[in-house]
């Protein structure tokens, strides 16, 4: 089941796609790119308002942009309902259930833009243990030029998935980083992290044409049986178990 685990599709509520038009016409390249299920994915700022008021926006959203697909007939994947939450130390103290992909346990994190200090890697470590859910590491590739290779590898040395961007393999930097995260095992999904049909679009196909390229076909289904694996709330421990890498 191939999947975009990162999107910013639902019309209106972040900096993602503006209107519903400009949804469907992302959820159509997602379609041709041969993706089965879009997790949405908007971004959670703690500091902006509170879980309540972001899932009473998204649902309207979410609406909307049913309304629409309904009312112009096209052809899109399946939608599912998450968020991209920011890490801040008090995200400790938010009901992050309530940001999980769909009826899963599991959430997308996003961490700070700057080198993985000790103390951030703590900091993760502790919210980690502490919250009832299991985290995926959004577009973990992004920081290798902030945290390097050794960096990620403490952040990833934690009980966590990670996530990687198709639009990482545009630059020999982001390319070969993702490429050795997804080698290893140590990014197990991936996401378009697309955000308009200008700059930031839908680019699954681009992505794992590049990562059959470099790995074989055998990488695709390892991650797409991992996203299978996610989406019905398996384990992480299952999903390492089960030798996919
Ligand atoms: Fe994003």
């Amino acid at each position: 089941m191939r999947v975009d685990f990162h999107s910013h599709i639902l019309p209106g509520m972040d900096d993602g796609a503006k209107n519903s038009e400009m949804s469907l016409a992302m959820l159509e390249k997602e379609k041709e790119d041969g993706v089965d299920t879009v997790v949405l994915t908007p971004h959670y700022y703690m500091h902006n308002e509170s879980v309540k008021t972001f899932l009473k926006r998204r649902e309207h959203c979410l609406k909307r942009l049913r309304e629409a697909a309904e009312k112009s007939g096209a052809d899109i994947p399946k939608l599912v309902t998450a968020a991209e939450v920011s890490f801040t130390p008090s995200l400790i103290n938010a009901d992050v259930s309530k940001l999980c992909i769909l009826d899963t346990d599991y959430l997308l994190l996003e961490l700070p833009f700057k080198p993985f200090s000790t103390s951030l890697v703590n900091s993760v470590a502790n919210f980690v243990n502490a919250v009832q859910v299991k985290v995926i590491l959004a577009h973990i590739e992004r920081y290798y030029p902030v945290a390097g290779m050794a960096g990620i590898q403490n952040m990833l040395s934690l009980d966590v998935l990670a996530q990687v961007n198709c639009g990482a393999m545009r630059s020999a930097i982001g390319k070969s980083a993702a490429i050795k995260l997804i080698e290893r095992g140590q990014a197990q999904v991936i996401g378009s992290d697309c955000h308009n049909t200008v700059i930031r679009k839908p680019n699954m196909s681009f992505g794992t044409k590049q990562i059959e390229k470099k790995l074989g076909k055998k990488a695709l289904e390892r991650i797409d049986s991992a996203s299978e694996m996610i989406l019905s709330n398996a384990d992480i421990d299952e999903i390492f178990s089960k030798q996919l890498w």
